[in-house]
């Protein structure tokens, strides 16, 4: 299992970089990302929230056919609505609010081997990809909140943090 970073971390926040090598160290890191995520009981996992600073994410809406890995990728199209639905983050557990989005996206990318493929998603799956590709860009959900929704997430998050550490 790999290590996820949390709110305030900076690797968060930091640039990433394309992937260039498609060999079985990337195979390896993308496996390990799916089982990190599973076990967190997550939809989606970004490289930086790993510690990596690559444009990769994973995603999987535990449906058929939605186990999917996405290196350097790009959205493409978004569609012209916007709606929304309640997002949470492994990198900020426990606190979860509905985030504004396009309904539907086409992304482009590179599946673990190289190969280029384009998908266009609607539903739980356009949303984990579109909150896992802003973590390439060092954003988080919280981040599409107005500045009260952040404040009051934000205090949740860190009364459940501090609740934590006392019980251990
Ligand atoms: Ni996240």
């Amino acid at each position: 299992m790999l290590d996820i970073y949390r709110y305030g971390d900076e690797v968060l926040r930091e640039p990433t970089k394309d992937v260039t090598k498609f060999d079985d160290a990337l195979a390896m890191l993308v496996e390990a990302m799916f089982d990190t995520m599973i076990e967190a009981d997550g939809v989606g996992l970004a490289g930086p929230q790993v510690g990596v600073g690559s444009r990769l994410f994973v995603v999987d809406t535990r449906r058929e056919g939605e186990r999917l890995a996405f290196i350097n990728p790009d959205i493409i199209e978004t569609s012209d609505d916007s709606v929304p639905y309640e997002e949470g983050c492994l990198s900020i557990p426990g606190v979860y609010h509905d985030v504004m989005r396009p309904s539907r996206i086409v992304i482009r990318a590179q599946d673990v081997e190289g190969r280029h493929f384009t998908l266009e998603a609607g539903g739980l799956l356009a949303r984990a990809i579109q909150h896992e590709y802003d973590h390439l860009q060092g954003k988080l959900f919280i981040d599409r909140l107005d500045d009260a929704e952040r404040a009051k997430v934000i205090a949740q998050y860190e009364k459940r943090s501090k609740g934590r550490r006392r019980h251990r």
